[in-house]
């Protein structure tokens, strides 16, 4: 979703900054500016619809020009459609001052009303446009307290050309504190490689950013050792970041489960739980809070907790869970679950159960982000920065996590591990080296691939803890390839979403050897006496599968709890092969953000 990047220091400007936009493409944009600041004082300004491409052929000729201070941004439209009109950066009347914003005025509509009474001119259908107008009018300060959302900010005058002015509300801002100069952006992850140390603006934070000086307040900013290499940001051999990301599936999950699992002496330690480990014992029921794929890491982790901590666990999407009309409860922990940090839905939900003085904790990948820091506390995924924009590797990274806290709330609430947990825990440590095994598959899936491009329906089948890998599987097929799928329980199928089954309509079946095996060879018998093909991820050695199935991936046997980590690879594999063979932007899938800062 929206990027903003800024700069101010001793090198020129713009080219940074528009360095630094390229970084944030990831995040999904529909448009672009930039606004600066030549030597001779004079302000610029220029916008283009679609790829940054567009904007780089117009500002080539500006790049020439030496820049002190620039601002950018790509947006992702909110209010009013992708043209340059709305794209940012936007300005008051006088064009006097130049503002990106990511975020969303709530009250832009009564704010406008009364800014084009005492005359403004408004130009563009963004909510973002008031601000400059509301600058115009009052002034910085008091604009911002007149508004009624959130926002992260960056903004330049005309006549103090050697400044960039800050401020944050509820949508992430990181200041790079560098030798040269100061950078702005919305996501550490454009900062890789040019600063070491970093300020994450807090909610309330304004500031401004100079030559040689920074100013930022009311709360004492608190500068932290930037924590991205820059290396993990570059895409390699690889042809996308998916690519590469699905393949890092192995390493992030070994990298998961470092220093925290012994199984010789039967233990889980979660440095990040210890502070609350007091509290568990106490917990009497858990709600677990995510949106999108971490959502369907979510519901495995319901299903983990029920089973190996013995604790009534909810799943529920956050864009839900904070309209609902759930009563308060006692003795509740709620699990926020985000590889970004920053998603507005999951925020706001956190910010209801804080209200309810539940006990918050946090599964989050981006270090320092907001839902990390507005937990009582939390496990990080140290699965480096996800560019992609479908998820891939955090979910394996997540299931990865959530098989750890089930097992640590198990141990601090029992003060012993069932024998369930106990080969559970001997199997985490097996199954990096497993993930390696599925990922030598991936030629043969591209091949697969060829066999079923051509489909424009697809049902993901399973059962049990591989009920979420199939909603996860139709998922990343429906992100990138634009194919429709949907993801069912094997046993709902009979109610409902087998009357579409016929020869053009094939499912992609989850048939572990577990204990509900036999029940879905049921399912896939019902579905082959009405013609469906089945293309089936199976145990390896499982002979009988290959007779039913027109296709079989082949994957090791693992416990049934792990399953979901195993499966989803050649799920994830399939959904890239087949969107390539679309020729789809698969690491910037139409209409989709990365990171979804706005309700
Ligand atoms: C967006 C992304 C998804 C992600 C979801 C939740 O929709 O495209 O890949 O699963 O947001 O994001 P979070 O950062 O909270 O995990």
């Amino acid at each position: 979703m929206c990027g903003i990047t800024g700069y101010i220091g001793k090198k020129e400007a713009l080219p940074i900054v528009f360095e630094n936009l390229k970084k944030l493409e990831y995040r999904g944009y529909d448009s672009a500016g930039v606004a600066f600041f030549d030597f001779s004082g004079d302000q610029k300004l220029v916008k283009a619809v679609g790829k940054l491409g567009n904007l780089e052929k117009l500002i080539k000729d500006e790049k020439s020009l030496p820049t002190m201070a620039a601002i950018g941004h790509t947006r992702w439209a909110t209010h009013g459609v992708p043209n340059e009109v709305n794209a940012h950066p936007h300005f008051d009347c006088k064009k006097e001052f130049f503002l990106v914003h990511n975020g969303i005025i709530e009250n832009y509509r009564e704010l406008k009303d009364g800014l084009m009474k005492k005359g403004h001119n408004f130009r563009s259908q963004t909510d973002t446009e008031v601000l400059a107008h509301l600058v115009e009018e009052y002034g910085f300060d008091l604009a911002i307290k007149k508004v009624i959302g959130a926002y992260a900010i960056a903004a330049i005058f005309k006549n103090e050309p050697q400044k960039i002015y800050i401020a944050r509300l509820g949508s992430p801002l990181v200041i790079g504190v560098g030798k040269d100069g100061y950078y702005v952006a919305s996501d550490p992850t454009a900062l890789a490689g040019l600063v070491k140390k970093v300020i994450f603006l807090k909610d309330g934070q304004r500031g401004l950013l100079a030559l040689n000086s920074i100013k930022i307040g009311p709360a004492r900013p608190k500068i932290v050792p930037l924590e991205i290499d820059a290396e993990q940001a570059k895409k390699g051999k690889f042809p996308h970041f998916m690519l590469k990301e699905i393949f890092e599936g192995s390493e992030v999950v070994a990298a998961a489960l470092r220093g925290r699992i012994f199984p010789q002496k039967n233990l889980i330690k979660l440095g990040g739980l210890e502070g609350v480990a007091g509290k568990i014992p106490k917990i009497k029921r858990m709600e677990i809070i995510s949106c999108g794929t971490s959502y369907y890491a979510g519901m495995i982790g319901a299903a983990l907790f029920k089973e190996l901590a013995n604790l009534p666990t909810e799943t529920i999407l956050a864009s839900e869970y904070r309209y609902a009309r759930d009563p308060k409860q006692n003795n509740t922990a709620c699990l926020f679950i985000s590889q970004s940090g920053e998603t507005a839905d999951t925020l706001a939900a956190l910010k209801k159960a804080k209200e309810r003085k539940y006990l918050n904790l946090g599964l989050v990948n981006a270090v320092g982000s907001s839902i990390a820091r507005e937990t009582d506390a939390g496990v990080y995924n140290h699965a480096g920065p996800e560019i992609g924009v479908a998820s891939t590797k955090a979910f394996l990274s997540q299931l990865s996590i959530l098989s750890l806290m089930s097992l640590y709330f198990g141990q601090t609430k029992f003060e012993k591990n069932s024998q369930t947990a106990r080969s559970l825990m001997a199997e985490l440590v097996r199954i990096s080296a497993k993930i390696q095994l599925v990922l030598k598959q991936s030629e043969a899936i591209r091949s697969l691939v060829k066999k079923y491009a051509h489909y424009k329906n697809f049902l993901y089948l399973g059962r049990g803890y591989n009920y979420p890998v199939a909603l996860e599987g139709a998922l990343k097929l429906k992100e990138i390839s634009y194919a429709h799928a949907e993801g069912y329980a094997g046993g709902e199928m009979k109610h409902g979403p087998i009357a579409l089954i016929d020869k053009n309509f094939p499912v992609v079946a989850l048939v572990n050897k577990n204990h509900l095996y036999e029940k879905m060879i049921s399912n896939l018998e019902e579905i082959k006496a009405r013609n469906g093909k089945i293309l089936a991820i199976a145990s390896i050695g499982d002979k009988a599968i290959a007779k039913l199935a027109d296709d079989v991936i082949y994957v090791p046997e693992t416990v049934e709890q792990l399953e979901p980590i195993l499966n989803t690879v050649p799920l994830q594999l399939f959904a890239y092969y087949f969107a390539v063979a679309h020729g789809n932007d698969v690491d910037k899938p139409r209409n989709l953000a990365k990171s979804v800062t706005v309700e």
